[in-house]
């Protein structure tokens, strides 16, 4: 790629977040299009009435980024509600389209970024920091996806994963023994619905300890994962970065002795609550750390896992023991006074106060091997370095074999090491469409790996949306049901309508040869794996407002149903498409349909596909594991 399409500004003091791999000799003078105000700590650009804002990643709201206040401020963050600001992630890169010229930015900061597009005013886009120290990338392409491309060269190539990665998984806080799992093993085989693997949660471990198994619950675990795997399926653990504070627990003493965690200003280790209780945080952002903390898991891979997630990496704090003493003193303090309707306010105000304080994240500090940072400035990276810990591990421990590894929290550059799922959504229709919204914008931050909980982690879902997600959920890479404890019991087979949803994950397998073609090729290529409609046609204003259709890859058009007791919904075509409403991998009918504006039925168990004029779509014959699919024998619909 030719590096004059990317143009690189340095203001104040930035430090190297490892985003960037790509050299880009610094210019001078003023940014294309932005004005910078340091004094004011912002940029700025005036949007024109025509501008779109596509990017930033995993966030809220909808594609076109335009008209609201975003914060990249990694957070622990169940409530995906459209008047959040922030969510696990922060994805600087965006593009500024007003439809015949467009551009591309990349704010490489590591701390917190506010992006205030059009809220404040319409017709301005504000980028305000707390510290005025980043690289700024202008990227330029004569379209969205060319600036795209240019981006992801900059900031290299997406992970992969093994194959076996793109088959459904089952997944529930809440499985707490060898036999919970091996019920979810049989029943899913019972009625023979394909399952690659099953999660384990934190309740896998002794007392919520990082790196270890409970061997009441899971007696011979190695012996364990070979039969399941015997069974075709794997077992993939979460990690959670917290180490408990226990005496005689060898990582903890191992850690505490060779100083590898974060400590506060006066040189003590951070005490913060997680899952274990207290815990202290490893220290990632130093390499020796890593390297430790990376050699852990050599027991996970020994006993033959093969696939994790790292969970909690904002990191989420429950409570940390200083904030936890200062609340319990104001408690006191208000306790003796006689509570008129403002101290009541204040008094729950400092209980709502605990979990996730800004404060806490002022109170300890990295050694950037040598360098002390506070960790509010380099916030954003702790997830990273997490995660790049575990992927360079993997090459060390076991360089022959590919790894499943995707994380909550995210900055850019993470996509290099692992995948993203989008952390505790709701069962909720508005959750559905949220996942529709946000896939096409981690793509082009190169989070090609990525994926929902299906049917809402939170909540309660019903057979309807869990369908529905599910016929959503086929077409992204990572295929996950997943679900927090005390919810309602959502694996596939406790719903009623247990053939459907065993034609739909059929479906899904059946399309692997394609989604594993356009994920590898996106990959190889720094493509989009989905991409919104106006994309592809930028000839057709129509499509710069369709929100809820997406592009998978160059063939095929999706427009998932997302709206509770909804039979069909409206599609826009932007040219001549064949129809294809499957109800499994070899039950479909096809119709052709003209551009323009149709409503198309689409029963409960429908779902709908659109092949470009001149593409094909492939399908292989489902498998009960993706390692059993035949790629080579596949039939293909045209068009
Ligand atoms: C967090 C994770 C969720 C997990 C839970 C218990 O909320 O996001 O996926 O189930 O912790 O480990």
């Amino acid at each position: 790629m030719a590096v004059e399409n990317i143009k690189k500004y340095v203001f104040g003091n930035p430090l190297n977040t490892g985003a960037v791999v790509m050299e880009v000799a610094q210019s001078s003078g003023n940014p294309e299009g932005l004005s910078a105000d340091q004094a004011a700590k912002e940029l700025k650009t005036e949007l024109s009435k025509e501008a779109f804002v596509y990017g930033l990643g995993e966030t809220i709201r909808g594609i076109n980024k335009r008209g609201w206040l975003y914060r990249s401020n990694n957070a622990d963050e169940p409530h995906h509600e459209e008047g959040k600001n922030s969510l696990y992630a922060s994805h600087n890169f965006f593009i500024v389209d007003d439809g015949n010229s467009c551009i591309g930015y990349f704010i490489d900061h590591p701390g917190f970024v506010e992006f205030d597009i059009g809220y404040t005013d319409k017709d301005l886009f504000t980028v305000r920091f707390n510290d005025f120290d980043f690289d700024l990338y202008v990227i330029s392409g004569k379209e969205p996806k060319e600036i795209v491309k240019n981006f992801r060269e900059l900031v290299g190539k997406s992970y992969m994963p093994p194959v076996w990665a793109f088959g459904y998984g089952q997944s529930r806080w809440g499985y707490k023994t060898a036999d919970d799992i091996r019920t979810v093993r049989d029943r899913y085989k019972e009625l023979g619905i394909p399952l690659d693997m099953i999660y384990m949660d934190i309740d896998y471990m002794q007392d919520f300890k990082v790196f270890t198994i409970n061997p009441e619950r899971f007696p011979d675990f190695p012996d364990f994962v070979k039969e399941m795997k015997a069974e075709g399926i794997r077992l993939v653990p979460n990690v959670d970065p917290g180490v408990k504070i226990e005496d005689g627990y060898d990582i903890y003493e191992e850690g505490k002795e060779k100083g590898y965690y974060c400590k506060k200003v006066d040189g003590q280790d951070l005490v913060a609550a997680v899952w274990p209780g207290k815990v202290h945080f490893p220290d990632f952002l130093n390499s020796d750390v890593r390297k430790w903390f990376g050699d852990n898991y050599k027991v996970f891979l020994d006993a033959g896992l093969e696939g994790f997630w790292n969970d909690m990496n904002e990191p989420a704090i429950f409570y940390s023991e200083d904030h936890l003493a200062e609340v319990f003193e104001h408690v006191k303090e208000l306790e003796k006074k006689e509570l008129d309707i403002w101290g009541f306010f204040e008094f729950k105000d400092v209980l709502g106060s605990i979990d996730n304080n800004p404060e806490d994240y002022r109170r300890f500090y990295h050694d950037l091997d040598g360098r002390k940072v506070r960790h509010d400035k380099v916030h954003n990276l702790y997830s990273v370095n997490m995660t790049r810990s575990a992927s360079e591990a993997f090459k060390r421990l076991a360089p022959d074999k590919k790894i499943l590894l995707f994380s909550r929290a995210s900055y850019t550059g993470m996509h290099r090491y692992g995948g993203v799922w989008t952390g505790d959504n709701m069962a909720r229709w508005s959750h559905l469409l949220l996942n529709i919204q946000m896939m096409p914008a981690l793509s082009m931050n190169g989070f090609l790996f990525a994926g929902a909980d299906i049917g809402g982690f939170g909540g309660n879902t019903t057979e309807d949306l869990m369908m529905r997600w599910v016929e959503f959920g086929i077409f992204t890479p990572l295929f996950r049901n997943h679900s927090a404890i005390g919810t309602r019991d959502q694996e596939l087979y406790r719903f009623n309508r247990k053939d459907d949803f065993k034609n739909l994950v059929e479906l899904r397998y059946a399309l692997i040869p394609y989604i594993t073609s356009v994920f590898m090729n996106a990959a190889e290529k720094n493509d989009m794996y989905m991409k919104p409609l106006w994309f592809d046609y930028r000839g057709d204003d129509r499509c710069r407002e369709v929100e809820d259709q997406l592009l998978v890859g160059d063939s095929i058009m999706i427009a998932p149903v997302h709206e509770q007791n909804a039979t069909g919904r409206y599609v826009y075509l932007p040219e001549e498409m064949k129809l294809v409403r499957f109800r499994s991998y070899d039950d479909y009918d096809t119709e052709v349909l003209s551009k323009g504006d149709h409503y198309i039925k689409a029963e409960l168990n429908e779902v709908l596909v659109f092949i470009r004029p001149g593409r094909e779509l492939p399908l292989a014959t489902p498998a009960r594991h993706v390692e059993d699919l035949d790629m080579n024998n596949l039939k293909v619909i045209k068009f």
